[in-house]
């Protein structure tokens, strides 16, 4: 029988590339054959991209409807996000229309499916339109989802919008298998009002929409594993079609790791870390998107500095609001006397497995929390927005594997964390366990693996 052949859809940000080529490695490593499609900014980005496509990869591209020269800031993800809504259903028929002509197929077999980011709803729509099946890839946690899908019963409640001045640590009953420790601040940040006058933010409205139309797709796809988020896991399933957890798919593929970074890795910190001692590094990185202000900046950094201990800090060029990388990365050297190193983007993957990290002060974005996660590494979490509020609760409250600062950002707090992060041996032994439970999960035998097995099956019933 010939190989199945699934084109794959990622929303053009860091994150969601992150985890949707470790899954097009992933069906490699199986024998399928793999589209992945990049905006055509991004793909101009995606340094080394060309270097992995393979006789079963190729990387396609379609326009996100900006002009070349927009900014494209991920400060403002506005224009982006309107733009793909508005023309990203017609390229994406054009480019799917064309990739179902035979012409088109350079030795690849027929498309059976196509994969797309959850956030894609017209990506969906489209392919089975054009009768090609349709499954949906979330790239964040099975817990944030279950949030989203609760939104409209805690509207009904009265429970949110959360009114400005609000109580953020009363109870939050009515997401089902959280009810004994989600709070108000643990929901995505867009449940809260920003002022007296707001009504539900469109954010949140266009999230849950999202969520809600995942239900049309043949399959959903969760970058999670059973060990992490089995409840949350066992909420969902009745309201899909079928869910698949086959997470962490970066600790999965045997193949070497796509390249993914749409930032050029600074590598020279693997060397310095290699003369630092056991464990006595904070690594710091708050993803791709965070943006902090210069006070916070500050903050963070008198609290590093204050710890006592080394740090590896990703500062990425465009998130300090409009200040000058350098003068910042400048301060930090200064301030840091001899023990900081500051990166405009870190290999992560490889930071997070180094012997010399003691602990990741992250903004718990999903990916990073699962890089984290497989590590064994203890997390002091600063969650920025959307998911990243309930993931970082699922670390304090429910894994117990690192410290939730959210809403907070003091350096007495800061150092404090980062203190009790390098040096908990509760925490340290927490973190290591659920690694284990996790690296059990995506070996032979376990549910992740086994579920990968049977999302394969389900794939290539749809070639027959
Ligand atoms: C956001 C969300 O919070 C996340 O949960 C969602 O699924 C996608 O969008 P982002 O800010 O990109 O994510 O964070 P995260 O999901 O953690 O992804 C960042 C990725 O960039 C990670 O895979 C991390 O390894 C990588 N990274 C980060 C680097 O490779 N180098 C760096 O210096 C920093």
């Amino acid at each position: 029988m010939a190989s199945a052949h699934v084109q794959v859809f990622p929303w053009p940000l860091q994150g969601h590339i992150n985890s949707m080529l470790h899954f097009a490695a992933g069906l490699l490593d199986a024998g399928l054959h793999v589209t992945f499609v990049h905006t055509e900014h991004n793909l101009r980005r995606a340094h080394r991209a060309e270097a992995v496509a393979t006789p079963r990869l190729r990387f396609v591209s379609l326009p996100d409807g900006l002009p070349v020269d927009h900014p494209r800031s991920v400060g403002d993800l506005t224009d982006l996000s309107k733009s793909l809504m508005t023309t990203g259903p017609a390229a994406y028929r054009a480019l799917l229309a064309s990739a179902l002509s035979p012409a088109a197929d350079g030795g690849f077999p027929a498309l059976s499916c196509v994969l797309a980011d959850g956030l894609l709803p017209f990506a969906i729509d489209v392919a089975e339109e054009l009768g090609v099946p349709a499954l949906a890839f979330r790239t964040a946690s099975a817990c944030s989802f279950l949030a989203y899908l609760s939104v409209p019963r805690l509207v009904e409640l009265g429970e949110v919008p959360i009114p400005v001045g609000a109580d953020l640590d009363e109870p939050v009953r009515s997401v089902p298998g959280m009810e004994d420790f989600l709070r108000r601040r643990d929901l995505p940040n867009s449940c809260r009002r920003r002022a007296e006058t707001d009504d539900v933010d469109p954010l949140l409205q266009i999230l849950v929409g999202y969520t809600a139309h995942s239900r049309k797709a043949r399959a959903l796809i969760f970058n999670t594993a059973a060990s992490l988020e089995r409840s949350a896991l066992a909420h969902i399933a009745p309201h899909m079609r079928d869910v698949f957890a086959i997470g962490p798919l970066h600790a999965v593929s045997a193949a070497p790791a796509p390249a993914t970074s749409l930032w050029r890795e600074d590598d020279g910190c693997m060397a310095w870390l290699d003369g630092q001692a056991d464990r006595s590094v904070v690594y710091v990185s708050l993803g791709s998107l965070a943006v902090i202000s210069l006070e916070q900046f500050t903050e963070f950094l008198s609290g590093l500095v204050g710890s006592g201990y080394a740090f590896l800090w990703v500062l990425r060029p465009d998130m300090v609001g409009a200040s000058q990388s350098a003068v910042l990365q400048e301060a930090v050297g200064a301030a840091g006397k001899g023990k900081a190193r500051v990166v405009d983007w870190a290999p992560q993957r490889d930071v997070l497995r180094h012997r010399a990290v003691g602990c990741f002060l992250t903004h718990a974005g999903w990916n990073s929390t699962l890089e984290g996660i497989t590590e064994g590494v203890p997390l002091v979490c600063w969650p920025f927005f959307a998911d990243q509020h309930i993931n970082s609760r699922f670390v304090g409250a429910v894994w117990g594997t690192g410290l939730d600062m959210k809403d907070v950002c003091e350096r007495a707090v800061v150092e404090g964390m980062v203190r009790r992060a390098m040096e908990s041996g509760q925490l340290r032994m927490s973190a290591q366990a659920l690694s284990q439970k996790v690296r059990r999960d995506i070996a032979e035998g376990g549910s992740s693996a086994t579920e990968f097995q049977r999302l394969i099956g389900f794939i290539k019933e749809f070639g027959k």
